[in-house]
């Protein structure tokens, strides 16, 4: 009989050599007269273990890694294919401590399954909700996702149900559900991982999320960095129109939803719902004014619901399990669970989905492990370049909207980015007016000019000048941008900014108490 082994197709995994392990593993195997099966299966997000390969056998599956080419045949000559002893061997995959400590709902079937393989995904629980929701009202829907308690992961944290509910009572022709995968945020990755290892439970959020409203066009915003994730999703369309999952008439209900991927062109701030929209509709990426709500007037001047990634592919299991069990997971108003990443100075990196509530220092030391440098964590960004840095004293904080709210940071879509203390936090400061300034869509004055200027201050600052009026200014400015920008470009570049002056004086060449004159 074959043996089933698994090597992930993840591009994370890939840039770490997984397609050379993949061709190593199959000649090596054809050499020595072994039958097997390759997988090319999505990644366990055990990212410091990648090359992860996984060997099928009676007690579950076995994981080796980090494996490079080179260690192919010694892997065979210790029978790997039956789970023998290797030095690089790691026991079973599901018992890894990084990874039973999980609470995996959305994640629930990456890294186990084939991602462009239907009868995997069907095999594995998907498509339950899609069943459940062909016999149900789209009021019905709507509320079994209201009573989930999700809120949008893309980082606003907007109540998915109440979004969706606006839509479906919105009349109008034609709506549309567009997810927005441009997940530009530093440190974030989970909407890859989704789309790269488990493209299906995407393709099924968001033909729930049509049917729910009456939206019969579905549309993939992808940033043009992910060409991996491009071609599954495809595939994975493909696959769906051709078994009755997409179309016009979905699994024989009459019903019709059609769904195409549209790639982005590397602006961060097409990841900003309004601009996407215009860039869907093939014009420049230039934020517009709300209202009218993208719900009641969105692509092209239609009823639409905007979706992240993440809240789309976590309606599936809404959907089969039941709005009240999701709600199970999670701690006072941020119910169910987050795909937290972990990345920059951690030793193991990766994604953890959890029920809200863990605390930061939990994530940081339990499942990170601290920083890879061996040194001493000084400062983490939760919630990408608009998030602010915390410090240390504020590490026990629990991953949580409101609770973060009380801090002065967000949780945003759950990428926390370390630093170990030999980060300068004022060129921090001065990387997040800069990014603010080339990000700019240059729609609104104080983001516009004002992050220039955050930029001069910045300099004056770092080079010690006129402290006693440079440090008003940067306040003063950071105020303006707060309280008078369109969008959250620029009315969160003060998050980074100020967290890090408040936070890290010593950095700005000043002490505590004159940081908060
Ligand atoms: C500058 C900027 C960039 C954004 N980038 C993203 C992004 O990459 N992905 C995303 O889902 N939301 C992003 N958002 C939030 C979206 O505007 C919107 O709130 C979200 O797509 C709604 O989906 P959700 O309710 O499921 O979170 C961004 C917002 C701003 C202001
Ligand atoms: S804050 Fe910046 S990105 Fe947002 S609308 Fe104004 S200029 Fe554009």
């Amino acid at each position: 009989m074959s043996i089933t082994i698994y090597v992930p197709c993840d591009s994370s995994a890939v840039s770490l050599g997984a397609d050379r392990v993949a061709t190593a593993i199959v000649q090596e195997a054809a050499k020595r007269g072994i039958d097997i099966k390759l997988v090319r299966n999505g990644s366990r997000g055990m990212y410091w273990l990648e090359p992860l390969v996984e060997v099928a056998t009676d007690k579950g599956r076995v994981a080796y890694g980090p494996v490079q080419p080179g260690d192919v045949s010694g892997l065979f000559d210790a029978d790997f294919t039956q789970g023998g002893a290797h030095a690089l061997g790691l026991g079973l995959t599901e018992e890894l401590d990084y990874f039973k400590k999980q609470q995996r709902l959305t994640f629930a079937r990456i890294g186990k399954t084939d991602p462009v393989s239907l009868t995997d995904y069907i095999d594995n629980d998907g498509y339950r909700g899609l069943k459940n929701a062909l016999a149900m009202t789209q009021e019905q829907i709507v509320q079994a996702v209201t009573d989930s308690g999700l809120r949008g992961r893309g980082g606003a944290a907007f109540p998915t149900g109440i979004k969706w509910k606006t839509v479906l009572n919105t009349a109008s022709l034609q709506k549309y559900i567009i997810c927005n995968a441009d997940e530009g945020d530093s440190g974030t990755f989970s909407d890859r991982m989704v789309m790269e290892g488990d493209p299906f439970v995407l393709i099924e959020g968001m033909t729930i999320a049509g049917l729910a409203v009456d939206a019969t066009q579905g549309y993939i915003y992808l940033r043009i960095e992910y060409p991996h994730a491009f071609e599954v999703l495809n595939a994975a369309i493909a696959t769906a129109y051709k078994e009755g999952y997409l179309g016009d008439n979905i699994q024989g209900s009459g019903l019709t939803f059609n769904l195409e991927v549209r790639l982005g062109a590397g602006a961060y701030v097409c990841g900003e719902e309004t601009s996407l929209m215009e860039s869907l509709e093939g014009k420049r990426g230039l934020v517009r004014f709300k209202p009218p709500l993208p719900a009641i007037s969105g692509l092209f001047g239609q009823p639409t619901v905007v979706n992240n990634v993440i809240s789309l592919a976590s309606v599936p299991v809404i959907l089969d399990k039941g709005g009240d069990y999701y709600r199970d997971f999670g701690m006072g108003r941020s119910r169910g669970t987050l795909p937290v990443q972990l990345a920059g100075n951690i030793k193991r990196p990766g994604l953890v989905e959890l029920g809200f509530g863990l605390t930061l220092r939990e994530l940081l030391y339990d499942f990170g492990g601290g920083a890879a440098s061996g040194r001493p964590i000084r400062a983490v960004q939760v919630g990408g370049p608009l998030g602010a840095y915390l410090p240390e004293s504020q590490f026990d904080t629990p991953l949580d909207y409101e609770a973060f709210a009380a801090i002065w940071a967000v949780v945003g879509h759950g990428g926390i980015v370390v630093f170990d203390d030999t980060v300068n936090m004022a060129e921090m400061a001065r990387y997040s007016m800069e990014f603010c300034k080339i990000e700019s869509c240059g729609k609104c004055t104080p983001c516009r000019i004002g992050s220039t200027r955050g930029v001069e201050v910045m300099d004056d600052i770092i080079n010690g000048r006129n402290l006693d009026k440079n440090i008003p200014l940067l306040r003063d400015l950071c105020d303006t941008l707060l309280n008078g920008s369109l969008c959250a470009l620029g009315g969160m570049t003060p998050y980074p900014v100020l967290s890090a002056l408040n936070h890290f004086p010593e950095d700005f060449g000043i002490n505590a108490k004159a940081s908060a004159a």
